[in-house]
């Protein structure tokens, strides 16, 4: 996004000046320097037009100004599932978990956070259900947030309860299991039985 941004600007000064004008830009809206937060871009976009101005002549203006905000046209997040078999799987799902949080403008320990719970639930899945999906969903209306939702059709987790009354402390987990997905979360919701495993999270932003 950056490139792109340049782009349109080095079309109407140097790219120093572009250089300089995006640099000053991303300070003063705080956004990200990756310009990850697509919920900042009309802020941005607000920003840098007040340089185009200063290097643009009158008759260019409304063109340059106009590229600039369709490059800078924020991009809905749309939901991503992911099929788990393996553990390249897991990565995607990973990876996934880590590009839509950024997308939805968390903060850096939010898309930690966000990220560890999809690793563990993905984990579980490939790990005692050996198949299953993992889906993503930002939330936008009324809530701003992230949801999972993990599904397998394995065995069902057999000690639930003792896992819900801490009980059960988890070997493998680096976010120390469903537990620990339960505690960073938001809303937590799990059904499992022998058909297969169920769980619905949340993260509010
Ligand atoms: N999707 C799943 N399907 C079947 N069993 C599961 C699933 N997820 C977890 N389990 C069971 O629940 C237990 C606790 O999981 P967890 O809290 O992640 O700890 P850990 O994976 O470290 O054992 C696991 O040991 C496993 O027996
Ligand atoms: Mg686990």
């Amino acid at each position: 996004m950056k490139d792109r941004v340049l782009n349109v600007l080095s079309h109407y000064m140097s790219r120093l000046h572009a250089d300089m004008a995006l640099r000053r830009a991303v300070a003063k809206v705080g956004i990200d320097s990756r310009l990850e937060d697509h919920r900042m871009y009309p802020q941005l976009a607000a920003a840098l037009e007040t340089s185009l101005r200063l290097f643009t002549s009158e008759s260019l203006i409304d063109t340059a100004v106009g590229e600039l905000r369709e490059v800078l046209t924020p991009d809905e997040p749309s939901s991503v599932k992911v099929e788990l078999r393996s553990e390249a799987d897991m990565s995607l799902a990973r990876q996934a978990a880590r590009t839509l949080a950024e997308k939805m403008g968390a903060r850096s320990f939010e898309t930690q956070k966000f990220t560890t719970v999809v690793s563990e639930l993905a984990r579980n899945i490939v790990q005692y259900a050996k198949h299953g999906e993992i889906e993503i969903t930002p939330l936008s209306d009324g809530m701003r947030g992230l949801r999972v939702r993990a599904v397998d059709q394995g065995p069902g987790i057999k000690n639930l309860q003792e896992i819900l009354d801490g009980r059960y402390k988890s070997k493998t987990g680096l976010g120390k299991g469903i537990m620990g997905v339960r505690k960073m979360m938001d809303r937590f919701d799990i059904a499992s039985d022998d058909q297969g495993t169920r769980i619905e999270v949340e993260m509010h932003l």
